[in-house]
C-alpha cells in the first residue's frame, strides 16, 4: 500500500488541541509540517504545546534533546493558505462547522496542487456532505483521530460517497506509518466509536434511572467485573457531559430519532444544572477540594451453612466461576440439569434477559438469584446478582457467601433485565453488528475501533463469539420482550449467528 514518502510536506489547519497534536505526531514520524490556524498566535502556541509535552519526555530521559529540537524545526507555524501549494497532505481541524469547513476547502482546492490529499478531522460532520461543494470530492477523505492525537493509538479513515479508494488506502498506510492503528469506515453518522459506544454510556444512565443500584455501584461494576477501564459515569464526567450528551443528541437526531439512540433525561439534567462533571467541579461526582468518591455498595460478609456446591449441568460461561470457587477450596458436585449452581437455599444461574423475578416464576424456582457477567470470572473482584422477588433471605445470603468465598465483592441491584455487564456487552455488539451489516466497517475494524479508540478489553463482537453463538440473541430477545422496545432488538447477524451456530469470526 502507497504511503505518503517521508519527505512529504504535511500542512494542519487549526491548531487547537487536535490540530497541534496532529502535526506532533506528524513531525514525529519525519515530515515536514506547516502548521496555521486563523487566530493570530495560535499556531506558533501550538508549537509551543508540543514542546512543552514533549520536554516532558526529556526531562524524564525517554527522549533526546537534539531529537526534540529537530522535531520542532520540523513545525512551522505559518500565516497563509498560499504557502501550502506543495503539501502533499492538508488535515484540517478546524471548528466543527459545516460552512466554515467546506469554505476552507474550496480554498485549499484553488491553491494545492491536484495530487495533494485533502483530510477532514471531523468527529460528526459527514465527509460526503463536506465533499459535496468541492470540485474534486475524490480527494476528500477524513482522518479522525481521538483526542489527544499523540497518545491514541485509533485512526478512523473517514469514505465519503465520493472519496477515492486510492486516497482512502494511502490514508490508511500514512496512518499506519505514523504508528496509528488505522480502520477503515464509511462516512455515516458517529462513523465507528461514536456510535457503537452510545450503548454504553446509555444502559447504565438507563439503570441509574430506572434505581437499580447508585452510579458509584454501576461504575465500579462495569469496571471490576466488565474489565473496563473506566464507568460510564466516571468516564463522562471526565468527557464533560455536555459533549457527552451533545454527541448522543447528534447521533440520535442523525439516525431519525431512532430509539436506540435516545439520549438520556438524567444526563440532560445534569447538563442544564452545569453539572458538567470534572471542568466545573461536580458531575454525577464532586470534584471539590477534600471531596471524597462514594463508595460502591457491597454486601456485608454473609455466614452460610453450605458447604458445598452442586453444579447441574453445564453453567455456560460460569463455568470459570466454577474453576475459581473449586480451587478456593469449594467442594463441588457435578450432576446433570439445567445450567445453574446450588449453594445452601440458592439457585444461581448466568442471567438471560430475564429479570430474576420473571424467570423464577416461569422456571417455578423461587429462590432463584442472577448473576452477571464477567469478562473473565477467574479475575473479576466484584460481580453483581439479582434476586427474584420470590427468593428468602437465605437464598440472597448463600449466593453472595458463595461468591464471598472466591474473595469477589457482591453488588446487590434491584431486578431489572440483563442486569448491568451483560445488559452492556449485549447492546454493544447489538449496535457492532449492525454497524457490521450496514457496510460500515468490516467485523475486524469495527472490534479494532472499539479497543484502540476507548480501550475496551475486548472488541464487542469477538465478545459475542466468546460467549457462544446463541447467548446474547437470547439476552436481547428477552430484554426486548421485558421492555418492549424496539431499542434491545436483536441484530440480523446476531439471530443469523445463532441459527447458523457460527460466529463473527468463524
Ligand atoms: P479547538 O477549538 O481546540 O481548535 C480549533 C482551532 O481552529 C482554533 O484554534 C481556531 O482558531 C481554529 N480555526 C477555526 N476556524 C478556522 C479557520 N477557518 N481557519 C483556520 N483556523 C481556524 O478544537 P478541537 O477540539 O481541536 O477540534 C478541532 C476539530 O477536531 C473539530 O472538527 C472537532 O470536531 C474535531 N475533533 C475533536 C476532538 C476532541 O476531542 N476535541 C476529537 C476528534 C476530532
Amino acid at each position: 500500500m502507497q504511503t505518503l514518502a517521508t519527505g512529504t510536506s504535511i500542512a494542519v489547519i487549526g491548531a487547537g488541541a487536535m490540530g497541534s497534536g496532529i502535526a506532533q505526531v506528524a513531525a514525529q514520524a519525519g515530515h515536514q509540517v506547516f502548521l496555521l490556524d486563523q487566530r493570530e498566535g495560535a499556531a506558533e502556541a501550538g508549537r509551543q504545546g508540543v514542546a512543552k509535552q514533549l520536554q516532558r519526555r526529556v526531562d524524564k530521559g525517554k527522549m533526546e534533546q537534539p531529537v526534540l529540537d529537530e522535531l520542532l524545526d520540523r513545525i512551522q507555524p505559518i500565516k497563509e493558505l498560499s504557502e501550502l501549494a506543495d503539501a502533499g497532505l492538508v488535515i484540517e481541524a478546524i471548528v466543527e462547522d459545516l460552512d466554515i469547513k467546506r469554505s476552507l476547502l474550496a480554498d485549499l482546492e484553488e491553491v494545492c496542487g491536484e495530487s495533494t490529499i485533502l483530510a477532514t478531522n471531523t468527529s460528526s460532520i459527514s465527509v460526503t456532505a463536506l465533499g459535496a461543494k468541492m470540485k474534486h470530492p475524490e480527494r476528500l477523505v477524513g482522518m479522525h483521530f481521538f483526542n489527544p492525537a499523540p497518545l491514541m493509538a485509533l485512526v478512523e479513515v473517514i469514505k465519503g460517497l465520493a472519496t477515492s479508494d486510492e486516497m482512502a488506502q494511502q490514508v490508511y498506510a500514512t496512518a499506519a506509518q505514523w504508528g496509528k492503528k488505522p480502520v477503515i469506515a464509511t462516512s455515516t453518522p458517529g462513523f465507528i466509536v461514536n456510535r457503537v459506544a452510545r450503548p454504553f454510556y446509555a444502559e447504565s444512565l438507563r439503570l441509574l434511572q430506572e434505581q437499580a443500584t447508585d452510579s458509584a455501584t454501576l461504575d465500579a461494576i462495569v469496571r471490576e467485573a466488565g474489565g473496563f477501564r473506566m464507568g460510564p459515569f466516571e468516564l463522562t464526567d471526565l468527557i464533560g457531559h455536555d459533549v457527552n450528551f451533545a454527541v448522543t443528541s447528534s447521533v440520535f437526531n442523525a439516525y431519525f430519532q431512532d430509539t436506540r439512540f435516545l439520549p438520556s433525561l438524567v444526563q440532560k439534567e445534569l447538563v442544564e444544572a452545569g453539572r458538567l462533571g470534572r471542568k466545573t467541579g461536580q458531575g454525577f461526582y464532586s470534584y471539590a477540594e477534600g471531596a471524597q468518591k462514594p463508595e460502591p455498595a457491597t454486601a456485608e460478609a454473609a455466614n452460610s451453612d453450605a458447604a458445598t456446591l452442586i453444579v447441574e449441568g453445564n453453567p455456560g460461561p460460569l463455568a470459570a466461576l466454577v474453576t475459581r470457587l473449586s480451587e478456593s477450596g469449594l467442594k463441588i458436585i457435578e450432576r446433570d440439569g439445567p445450567g445453574r449452581l446450588l449453594f445452601g437455599d440458592a439457585v444461581l444461574a448466568l442471567t438471560d434477559g430475564r429479570m430474576a423475578t420473571e424467570r423464577a416464576a416461569a422456571q417455578a424456582c423461587n429462590n432463584l438469584v442472577l448473576l452477571d457477567l464477567a469478562f473473565d470470572y477467574a479475575k473479576a473482584s466484584r460481580l453483581a446478582l439479582a434476586a427474584a422477588d420470590q427468593a428468602s433471605s437465605q437464598a440472597v445470603n448463600d449466593a453472595c457467601a458463595l461468591l464471598q468465598k472466591a474473595d469477589i465483592a457482591v453488588s446487590q441491584i434491584a431486578d431489572r433485565p440483563g442486569l448491568v455487564v451483560m445488559r452492556t456487552v449485549a447492546t454493544l455488539a447489538n449496535e457492532a453488528a449492525d454497524a457490521a451489516l450496514h457496510g460500515v466497517a468490516s467485523i475486524s475494524d469495527i472490534d479494532l475501533a472499539m479497543k484502540a479508540g476507548l480501550n475496551y478489553p475486548e472488541g464487542p463482537l469477538r465478545w459475542s463469539d466468546n460467549l457462544g453463538f446463541s447467548l446474547l440473541h437470547t439476552v436481547l430477545t428477552h430484554i426486548q420482550q421485558s421492555y418492549g422496545e424496539d431499542r434491545y432488538r436483536p441484530a440480523l447477524l446476531l439471530r443469523k449467528n445463532r441459527f447458523a451456530e457460527k460466529g463473527f469470526y468463524s
